[in-house]
């Protein structure tokens, strides 16, 4: 069981090919628009735009200041408060790596340690743009945090 601030990447080996057919099938190798849908890990579910995320299957965002790094979204969601989830890019803006730590405060990228505030400004360098933030809602009755990647 993960603790608080930890961090759970949902991706396994099968979810990486996957992934790489969708990248395929998203990129070059379609030419219907680019959507995807794709079910994934731990619950999460993306359809087009929209990406669900029950909290009873993942674990690290009941407890505030916890995250989870959705590979397939390359989105990270982090809980604030019991009412208060936030979801923005994994991808750093200084060189692409994924952010990968919060510790309550800040999005932390591990490559050149670039912090990014829970609403993706910068609040250390050297990336220089903030991180996209989605807009994202919560349905405490179903305990599913819904996000819009667009
Ligand atoms: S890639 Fe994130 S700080 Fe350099």
């Amino acid at each position: 069981m993960p603790n608080e601030g930890e961090i759970v990447t949902l991706m396994s080996r099968r979810d990486f090919a996957r992934l790489t057919a969708l990248a395929c099938a998203a990129a070059a190798c379609s030419s219907d628009g680019g959507s995807v849908t794709a079910p994934t890990g731990n619950g999460i579910t993306i359809s087009g735009n929209t990406m669900t995320v029950p909290l009873a299957q993942n674990d690290a965002l009941n407890r505030t200041n916890g995250m989870i790094v959705v590979t397939q979204a390359r989105a990270v969601v982090i809980r604030l408060s019991a009412t208060d989830y936030r979801a923005l890019s994994s991808v750093c803006t200084h060189e692409q790596c994924t952010v990968n730590e919060f510790n309550g405060s800040q999005i932390i990228c591990p490559c050149h340690g670039s912090q990014f505030s829970t609403s993706g400004a910068v609040v250390r360098g050297p990336a220089g743009s903030p991180l996209k933030s989605f807009p994202t809602t919560f349905d405490s009755a179903s305990g599913v945090i819904t996000v819009n990647l667009a």
